[in-house]
């Protein structure tokens, strides 16, 4: 066992950290809105108003604070009027991206924020500029949050929805770099000022308005797009960053793959950091008091589908890895929480890095929604300053840094969560606790690299609770197996 310190200083606050990093998405793909969220009210699968219980019961778990929607790339071929109104007379359309189904439009505005009510969690909705107009998303808005006598309000009342919703986060576009209108950042930036002029806010409704960002390391789309959009047109710019290690012609299987293939993931996941930075840093320059905030609303490991499952439908499972790809990310988030205003994981159910896996009437929780909940004290917590000693793993020509950590305090107690990525090594971490502290209980996830969660075998890979710690005369000593993640809750 390798002995490496950390120092955890609760009275230096450093910031808060905004609940929303801990969202989620959903997109019109594959089986994550119609069987993952949504079976109809006739369904044998139990369900509130269409929604189905087990999903919703098991998401409540997570406190999830926000849930992006319709898309991804979904959102921009979007016409939210083909979703309101009688089901039987809803227009039907083909998912040109996503396999080429037809989609019956029988999940719209009415039934996303009704999925949102039973969650109990903010909307976030991504607005059609590909293929759309400014007066529909405009129109969209009106129908949502306004109070006013209208031709909008009058069908929002006759669809079954007198008053009006309230409406925080509205994304202008999705990826208008690529799917959303393969547009250049001055084209989209000049778009984006105009669309965003009609979307109003009603009543004491306040839009938070999100415009396309970059993708990955496109630095230059940051540049010219913060040349463009100022603070008064938009409240943040999105991110997207796909774990995806080799290539994406060849992605790897989610389940099957050996040390390099772990080592990698770590990698690439890691090159978040400084992706996140030099975009920060570039919007900085342009708006150097801030107001513009970062939401990363697409991140998570991108594997090859399932065997035997539609391509197009992105359906793939979820490992231990997977598992730490997510630890590593919410304390890289945690980290940046001055100027990371949201984090939308994808996507929520049956689709790349799910929390959730249904199968007909049958639900599992993936090592990744257990990750979420052992992290979920971080909402709305304040971050605090924390040293760590830290120590690397060098597998073939890659070398990554074994912990990760983040801390903080909320209601008298202190959260921290670890995560030791090396699949070698056990590290006891000689913590550190200024101020000192009374009580301390633990839960570790842990297992073999590629372990997971199957339908046979749904608890594989759960969260137990943790004594591998004692008690030292200024804190705590806490052992860190390999491929593991750790809360400690300290009062
Ligand atoms: O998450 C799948 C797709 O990835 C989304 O629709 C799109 O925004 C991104 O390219």
């Amino acid at each position: 066992m390798t002995t490496k310190k950390l120092a955890l200083f609760p009275e230096v606050e450093k910031s808060r950290i905004n609940r929303e990093i801990y969202g989620h998405f959903s997109e019109h793909l594959g089986r994550c809105i119609y069987q993952g969220i949504y079976v109809g009210e006739a369904s044998e699968i139990p369900n509130v108003n269409g929604m189905r219980t087990d999903v919703v019961e098991a998401l409540k778990e997570l406190d999830i604070p926000v849930l992006r929607w319709p898309g991804g790339c979904f959102a921009d071929e979007y016409h939210w009027k083909n979703g309101v109104g009688p089901k039987e007379e809803r227009a039907t359309m083909i998912n040109t991206h996503w396999g080429g189904v037809t989609e019956d439009n029988s999940f719209g505005t009415h039934e996303f924020m009704e999925l949102c009510d039973q969650l109990g969690c903010e909307p976030y909705i991504a607005g059609n500029l590909g293929s759309g107009t400014v007066r529909e998303l405009s129109e969209w808005v009106e129908y949502m949050t306004s109070d006013n006598v209208s031709p909008m309000t009058d069908w929002r009342k006759k669809n079954g929805r007198e008053k009006p919703w309230k409406l925080r986060y509205l994304g202008i576009g999705n990826e208008n770099w690529g799917c959303g209108g393969n547009m250049t950042p001055e084209y989209y930036a000049n778009l984006y000022r105009h669309y965003q002029t009609y979307c109003r806010n009603y009543g004491d409704n306040r839009l938070y308005k999100v415009a396309c960002g970059p993708n990955g390391d496109d630095y230059e789309w940051t540049e010219k797009l913060m040349q463009i959009i100022k603070p008064w047109h938009a409240n943040a710019i999105s991110l997207h960053y796909y774990t995806v290690p080799f290539s994406w012609e060849k992605k790897g299987q989610a389940t099957v793959f050996d040390e390099n293939g772990y080592y990698a993931t770590i990698a690439c996941t890691r090159r978040i950091e400084e992706i996140i930075t030099r975009h920060l840093d570039i919007m900085s320059k342009y708006d150097p008091e801030h107001k513009i905030g970062l939401i990363v609303d697409e991140w998570g490991c991108w594997w090859d589908v399932e065997p035997g499952t539609n391509p197009g439908f992105l359906y793939q499972q979820n490992t231990m890895r997977d598992a730490v790809v997510a630890a590593v990310n919410l304390n890289i988030f945690n980290a940046h929480a001055d100027r990371i205003v949201m984090a939308n994981i994808a996507q929520v159910v049956n689709v790349l890095q799910s929390v959730i896996l249904t199968d007909g009437v049958h639900m599992l929780k993936t090592p990744t929604f257990h990750v979420f909940r052992m992290f979920k004290d971080h909402q709305d917590a304040t971050s605090i300053t924390h040293v760590l000693e830290d120590s690397t793993t060098t597998h073939g020509d890659v070398t990554i840094p074994d912990l990760s950590v983040s801390a903080s305090k909320k209601d008298g107690s202190l959260t921290v969560t670890l995560c030791n990525a090396s699949l070698s090594e056990t590290y006891g971490l000689d913590t550190q606790v200024s101020g000192g502290f009374e009580t301390c209980s633990a839960e570790i996830l842990t297992g073999a690299m590629d372990a997971y969660n199957s339908f046979e075998n749904p608890t594989t890979v759960e969260p137990k609770s943790y004594n591998g710690f004692e008690k030292t005369d200024d804190g705590l000593l806490v052992t860190l197996p390999p491929c593991s993640i750790v809360t400690l809750k300290l009062k």
